[in-house]
């Protein structure tokens, strides 16, 4: 292995920052927008903390200039976002909303002139409301919905953008939304989650088939969350819990995407809602693997739950973030080397960061030394993937702005800029300083 001194990141490494639609853009009934059911939570009693919505957030929608020259001086050379389905297709089908597309013209034609490139990611979360009253992802239409959507898109900016992304966290959004009531649209239940698990995974393979047609140069892949998953206690009880939060955190999606079946557990389960053909429909080629990591998790026996596993806790001595999330970066490296031999896919860390609750300090400025330890360890040990022989391309860290942490609200931020969400004031962040001279120095 490469010694220390004698590493350099390889010139065309891509180093970037990525964001979401609805955590950061606002204007939410603005220019023909109408309501994703992550508008509809936000509406909901208790579900966000403090109250929160999304209706203004960053307010990006009209402050993108101002954003993408924060990316401009961060130096990053990719820039991850997402479109808002339902400001482009305001009932999720059908009616096309013009002032919707002209927005990420705008936004597309300014990170392009700021020398940045777009990564399109279709979608983040904000399934229009519209589609979810006819019952949503656990409706096998919504998959062709779906692909009618990337077509839109495609067909749009397909002559500016080349890299896209099909939808991310896959397993983050069906387990929260369809089995735990922590996301949009907060259905429990074991048959609505496995419906959604498989019309995700249909609409991903049908969105690749639409990305391939319509734009043959373009560089494909999909974004997924995986961690390794602990047990809390050595137990046979927790063993299994963590076993099937496995197969459901970190494999129902890439398994049948990349290797074309359902990790076994959930096989069983889901066989119902398989039709013939849809296997090889949900296996197509891709051009890479989007990884978004954060620290490892805990899984815990709970049979009051819809699939008997429950978050843990990790033992009160681990290693943690200011927000408390626990990190460990050595399973971040051994995350990558796997990854690399299980899917043989050029992998981009698509998301990476730590949470806090910065705050502007009396003489202005906003100093975040966690986040910066953070990222020193977690790039320290990409490097160490790489000297490894694992397969990395890039690196986007999670995130440029603070934004709307969906159900915690504007409490938890992760941003490398501090936003003052009273005056919308951008402040960068010591990690700012850092991440910059990071990008600057890895270039060489
Ligand atoms: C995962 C999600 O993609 C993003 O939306 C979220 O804000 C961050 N991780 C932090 O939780």
């Amino acid at each position: 292995m490469p010694t220390e001194a004698a590493f350099s990141w390889p010139r065309e490494f891509v180093w970037g920052v990525s964001t979401s639609s609805y955590q950061i853009e606002g204007a939410v009934a603005e220019d023909g927008r109408a309501p994703s059911i992550w508008d509809t939570r936000c509406r909901m009693a208790g579900k966000i903390a403090n109250g929160d919505s999304g209706d203004v957030a960053c307010d990006h929608y009209h402050r993108y200039p101002q954003d993408v020259a924060l990316m401009r001086e961060l130096g990053i050379g990719a820039y991850r976002f997402s479109v808002a389905w339902p400001r482009v297709l305001p009932r999720g089908r059908g009616q096309v909303n013009e002032k919707g597309l002209d927005f990420y013209d705008r936004l597309i034609d300014a990170v392009l002139a700021a020398g940045i490139e777009p990564w399109l990611c279709l979608y983040h979360w904000d399934l229009p409301q519209a589609l979810d009253d006819l019952g949503g992802w656990t409706n096998r239409d919504c998959a062709g919905w779906y692909a009618d959507y990337a077509a839109l898109i495609a067909r749009r900016f397909g002559d500016r953008v080349q890299r896209w992304a099909t939808f991310n966290e896959f397993s983050v959004f069906t387990l929260f939304g369809y089995a735990i009531d922590w996301s949009a649209p907060g259905v429990t239940d074991r048959d609505a989650h496995l419906r959604a698990i498989h019309h995700v995974n249909l609409a991903h393979g049908l969105g690749v088939g639409v990305l391939r047609d319509l734009l043959p140069q373009a560089s494909i892949g999909a974004i997924h969350n995986r961690q390794v998953v602990w047990p809390e206690q050595d137990c046979d009880a927790d063993r299994a819990a963590a076993a099937l939060l496995d197969e459901h955190w970190n494999r129902a999606f890439p398994d049948p995407q990349l290797l074309g079946h359902y990790p076994p557990q959930i096989a069983a389960a889901i066989e119902p809602y398989v039709r013939g053909g849809d296997m090889a429909t949900i296996c197509r080629r891709l051009d890479w693997f989007g990884l978004n990591h954060y620290g490892p998790i805990f899984a815990k026996a709970d049979p009051q739950c819809t699939w008997n596993f429950a978050w843990g806790e990790a033992p009160a001595d681990a290693p943690r973030s200011a927000l408390g999330w626990p990190t460990w970066p050595a399973a971040f490296r051994d995350e990558l080397i796997d990854l690399s031999r299980r899917y043989r896919l050029p992998i981009y860390v698509t998301e990476n960061g730590a949470g806090g609750s910065d705050s502007v300090g009396a003489d202005g400025a906003v100093d975040d030394p966690a986040r910066v330890a953070y990222l020193r360890d977690y790039t320290g040990a990409l490097r160490e993937a790489l000297q490894a022989g694992a397969d990395v391309r890039g690196y986007f860290v999670w995130s440029l702005l603070d934004n709307f942490e969906w159900g915690s609200g504007y409490g938890p931020r992760f941003g490398l800029v501090h936003v003052d969400y009273t005056t919308q004031q951008r402040t960068p962040k010591t990690s700012f300083g850092w991440y910059r001279a990071f990008i600057r120095d890895a270039r060489g």
